[in-house]
This record gives structure tokens, C-alpha cells and sequence, in this order.
């Protein structure tokens, strides 16, 4: 059985990750409406990865026998203006997540709930990588933004993601 804070934190994370799928899914259209279909390929491969973290969260509340307590979802934001500011802001939601996450590993802890400090530890896991190919993709865009040549060639990398 869950502990309540432990089972509270778990919802409220449940809730971001269908928040980080609704972002990403928003940038993807904003990507695909300026016709950049591998930045719109990327940011929706995202969104689906968000979307299996938090159907991955629900199924660990029901294992534990939880109760799953789901909140309204926000609009996501809109004010996108260029692939670099874009992936500026996927940077900083997602150490927006990472230390939500960690606050879950901390919460977990201190409620001496193993098991759910054990399962978080994946996420971490996740946070560290994708924080570190958001970085990488700005390092480039940031290098070749004003070509934009090299911006087609990124953007051909990034529609394939799979
Ligand atoms: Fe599931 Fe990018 O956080």
C-alpha cells in the first residue's frame, strides 16, 4: 500500500508528464505549420515518450494499490518564436522536471518507501539523458542557426527519431 504523501506526489508527477506531452505536442505543430517536419518529427516522438511516463506512473500507483487521483491538465504555452528559443524552453522545462523528479526520490525517502525510490530511479535516469540531448541540439543550433542550410540538415537529423 501507498503512502499518502508518497501517492499525492506520484499524481501530481503523473500530471507534469501529461503537461511535458501537451507542450511538446503544441511545438510540434507550431514546427510542422513552419514547415520544419523534423523538429515537428522530434518534438511528437517527445511527446509520445511523455505521455509513456505518465501511463508508466499510473500503472505503479494501481501495482501498489494507489489511488489515482487526476488533476486538469494545462493549456501549454504558445508564445514559440524560433527553433533555438523553442528548445530553450524544452531545456528548462525539463530541469523544471528533473527537480520534480528528484523531490519524488526525496519524498520517497523520507517516507522509507524503497520501493517507490527504487522505481523512480529510471526517471532520473531519463532526466539526465534527454537534458543532455536537448543541450546538444542547442549547442548546433546555436553554431549553424543563421546558416540555414545546416538548419535543414538538422532538421533532416531530427525527423529521424523514432
Ligand atoms: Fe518525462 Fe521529459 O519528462
Amino acid at each position: 500500500m501507498l503512502n499518502n504523501k508518497v501517492e499525492e506526489i506520484l499524481n501530481a508527477q503523473i500530471n507534469k508528464e501529461f503537461y511535458s506531452a501537451y507542450l511538446y505536442i503544441a511545438m510540434s505543430a507550431y514546427f510542422d505549420e513552419h514547415g520544419l517536419k523534423g523538429f515537428a518529427n522530434w518534438t511528437k516522438v517527445q511527446a509520445k515518450e511523455e505521455m509513456e511516463h505518465g501511463l508508466t506512473l499510473f500503472d505503479y500507483i494501481i501495482e501498489r494499490d494507489g489511488n489515482i487521483n487526476l488533476k486538469p491538465i494545462e493549456a501549454p504555452a504558445r508564445d514559440f518564436h524560433n527553433p533555438l528559443q523553442v528548445f530553450e524552453m524544452i531545456l528548462s522545462h525539463e530541469e523544471y522536471v528533473t527537480e520534480s523528479i528528484e523531490c519524488v526520490a526525496n519524498m520517497s525517502e523520507n517516507e522509507c518507501d524503497r520501493a517507490t525510490r527504487e522505481f523512480i530511479n529510471k526517471y532520473i535516469s531519463e532526466q539526465v539523458e534527454e537534458e543532455s540531448q536537448v543541450r546538444d541540439i542547442i549547442k548546433m543550433i546555436k553554431m549553424f542557426g543563421e546558416d540555414t542550410s545546416v538548419l535543414y540538415h538538422i532538421d533532416k537529423e531530427l525527423g529521424k527519431r523514432k
